[in-house]
């Protein structure tokens, strides 16, 4: 079944997909091919960076090798050409999460750039002490830090949407943290640390229906779904591209053009001007007027490709694929005695955290590493949902559109033996 992220409920599937060349998907990958300690590599730590194909590998390569130059500058030849594919990349994104207008998508360093851009621009011009931003329990740092500056300078206060000991975002809850005075909804679409689908669906009702807007970090989504920013009537939607088969360094942030243009810059410099004079300086509209400076080139038109290769594969078969794994992973892992898993929401991405008794979870990630298997451990980012569990920290299995059945085998054999290793 595939997972629609525009949708409040999400299926936990099957693993149907014949038309799915697992085969064919993993050969694109030249990482998966990789031996580490003698053994093959399992890269089950896709939540933190996803493995790049050869197609994004080779034309960030020919971005160097062929027609690299600094762009909206030159007259010349090269830079024509870097520029027509740098504007190409941004068309495509546009495309991927069917923006209205391609004027809608600004190229950041990636999510956590693209909210801070959203607190320091949106946020200090709109929201005044006394204002209200909801976040939820679950948010990584980068959606609480900034939010917490802006607090800290002008007085906002931050309100935090409850989950349940499964990891389920509590609707209600948050129905009533709502108020004349919140302004902004700050929450994740899916969770990094727990996989948890947020319903955002019901949330931007919810929150537009009090005349607040709504930002998703769509981070852990955009990998594994379909998104499509106008069906779920967003105002802001952020994600980084290296988490989506594409470099680091390069990200992205959708508003609606409305809000952008009415948005004050973000950094001030080359490119993002319209006229400079000592007395005064006028600024482009939206996206140039935030992307001051010369961007990441070969790392955007790399995003644009990463964005081709998924849509190539179609995220509903990504998301069929990914969910059956996450059942098999959750049942092979859940049999495993001593092992609890962290975060077991109704609705999910294909992210299983998880402890296991009497085991620091460094040792498993060191543990398994050696019969080479890539998991994360620590607090993920997202100290405040650790602390909900009474943890410091989880070791966390995250699996992307090129993992197989049989690496969840090895990851779980591997878990076995860490436990006899520690008995
Ligand atoms: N936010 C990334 C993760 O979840 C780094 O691992």
């Amino acid at each position: 079944m595939s997972m629609d992220l525009s949708q409040p409920v999400i299926s936990s599937g099957d693993n149907s997909t014949s038309a799915y060349d697992l085969e064919r998907i993993r050969a694109d990958f030249p990482i998966l091919k990789q031996e580490v300690y003698g053994k093959p590599l399992v890269y089950l730590d896709n939540g933190a960076s996803a493995q790049k194909p050869r197609q994004v590998i080779d034309a960030m390569s020919d971005v160097f090798e062929n027609y690299y130059s600094n762009v909206h500058r030159g007259v010349h030849w090269t830079s024509q050409r870097s520029t027509e594919a740098f504007e190409a990349a941004r068309e495509k994104v546009q495309v991927f999460i069917n923006a209205a207008s391609v004027n809608e998508v600004i190229f950041t360093r990636g999510a956590t750039e693209s909210i801070n851009l959203v607190a320091a621009t949106w946020g200090r011009k709109n929201l005044k002490a006394g204002d209200e931003v909801i976040l939820s329990h679950m948010e990584h740092h980068s959606n609480i830090v900034p939010w917490q500056l802006l607090r800290d300078e002008i007085g906002i206060e931050l309100k935090i949407a409850p989950i349940d000991k499964g990891g389920n975002f509590l609707l209600d809850a948050f129905e009533a943290l709502l108020s004349d005075k919140t302004k902004l909804v700050a929450v994740t679409h899916v969770s990094n640390a727990l996989g948890t689908v947020v319903p955002v669906a019901d949330v931007i009702r919810l929150a537009h229906e009090k005349g607040a807007l709504v930002l998703l970090d769509g981070c852990q989504a955009v990998p594994h779904a379909v998104v499509d920013v106008q069906a779920l009537d967003v105002d802001f939607y952020v994600f980084s591209g290296h988490k989506l088969y594409g470099p680091t360094g390069i990200g992205v942030l959708w508003g609606r053009e409305d809000l952008l243009n009415a948005m004050p810059p973000y950094q001030g410099g080359g490119d993002m001007i319209s006229s400079v004079t000592f007395e005064k300086t006028t600024f482009m509209k939206t996206p140039h007027r935030f992307e001051a400076g010369t961007p990441a080139i070969a790392e955007a038109i790399g995003l644009g490709v990463a964005v081709d290769y998924v849509s190539g594969i179609g995220l509903e078969n990504i998301s069929a694929h990914e969910q059956g794994i996450l059942q098999y992973a959750t049942e092979k892992l859940s049999a495993i005695k001593g092992l609890t898993i962290i975060g077991t929401a109704k609705e999910k991405a294909s992210i299983i955290s998880f402890s296991v008794d009497g085991i620091h979870p460094h040792d498993i990630g060191t543990f398994v590493d050696r019969a080479g298997v890539a998991v994360r451990v620590g607090h993920h980012c997202a100290q405040p949902v650790m602390e909900f569990y009474g943890v410091a920290a989880t070791a966390r299995a995250s699996f992307g559109l090129y993992n197989t059945r049989d690496e969840v085998d090895v990851l779980a054999d591997a878990l076995e033996q860490t436990k006899e290793f520690f008995a």
